[in-house]
């Protein structure tokens, strides 16, 4: 009778097998420079209680407290999002928009991203275009739209004979949510104010909302993008009303092409408009 061998011991992985398993978990960014060892931690896991010996009348040793160490003061969302509206009010041009991002301390994302992520294109662009966020590519290079998504991007607008000399392109949020998650509703209304400066600075004819994110954020739009795409609306800057659109961002007509075709009616009306502001007497 043949007796059964003991299981074997399965190979431990390699590292790029375990760097893979993480990518596909969606582990795509370190948050500290070292890895913390959880066990090791006296704030998560307490000593051992020591063995009182019998004959010892010593008192009960204190309670072991579980209380973290304070985590470094992030001011509470109401106040973010107050002084985030000072801020951004008060920036004279993009360029100093910019640097007042850099050293806005006000939204979390910012502790997880690599980098800023302002915007691209020609800021004197009488077309401009807003996404949601950054994701890994644009985090890594502090460009907006240059994955993927961007690539499509780029194509969906040379179609109608524009380019980044010709566009300016930007984000809702220039922070990259960490693991490319939705951004909160907290951390858009944290950098609301920021992204309306930005539109209120460019100041372009048409303004187009990519996804639903960014036409909720921006436009204040409640349906889903099926519904509320290839709609014109008007967006008030508070000194001018400009013509605004919402149409499919590319991330979703890269995972549903079939609505290519709807984007393209909608890019079309939009390059419609474009021409004809620009062929419209100065006000
Ligand atoms: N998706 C966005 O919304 N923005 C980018 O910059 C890249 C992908």
């Amino acid at each position: 009778m043949n007796t059964p061998s003991p299981p074997t011991a399965e190979p431990p992985p390699t590292v790029r097998e375990l760097l893979a398993f993480y990518l596909e978990a969606g582990v795509d960014c370190a948050l500290l420079d070292e890895p913390p060892n959880r066990l090791l931690d006296p704030e998560i896991v307490p000593p051992p209680a020591a063995v009182p010996s019998p004959s010892a009348n010593r008192p009960a040793p204190a309670p072991v407290t579980m209380a973290r160490a304070p985590a470094p003061a992030a001011p509470a969302p109401d106040v973010a999002i107050a002084s985030a509206r000072e801020a951004a009010r008060t920036a004279p041009t993009l360029e100093a928009l910019r640097t007042l991002l850099e050293t806005f301390d006000g939204c979390a994302l910012k502790q997880t991203a690599t980098r800023l992520v302002f915007a691209d294109g020609n800021p004197q662009a009488r077309i401009m275009f807003v996404g949601e966020a950054p994701g890994r590519d644009e985090d890594l290079e502090g460009i907006p739209f240059i994955g993927r998504s961007g690539k499509l991007l780029d194509r969906m607008i040379g179609a109608v004979g524009l380019d980044r000399t010709t566009a300016y392109i930007t984000n809702v949020i220039p922070w990259r949510p960490p693991g490319n998650r939705d951004p909160s509703p907290q951390e858009t209304q944290i950098c609301l104010p920021f992204i309306k400066r930005q539109i209120e600075l460019v100041d372009p004819d048409v303004l187009v909302c990519l996804g639903k994110p960014s036409s909720q954020a921006v436009l204040e739009l409640k349906d889903g993008i099926m519904r509320t795409r290839g709609r014109w609306h008007n967006y008030d800057t508070g000194t001018r009303t400009i013509r605004a659109m919402a149409t499919f961002h590319p991330a979703y007509l890269l995972r549903q092409p079939i609505h290519k075709r709807l984007a393209w009616q909608d890019l079309r009306a939009i390059s419609k408009a474009l021409n004809a502001a620009a062929s419209a007497p100065a006000t």
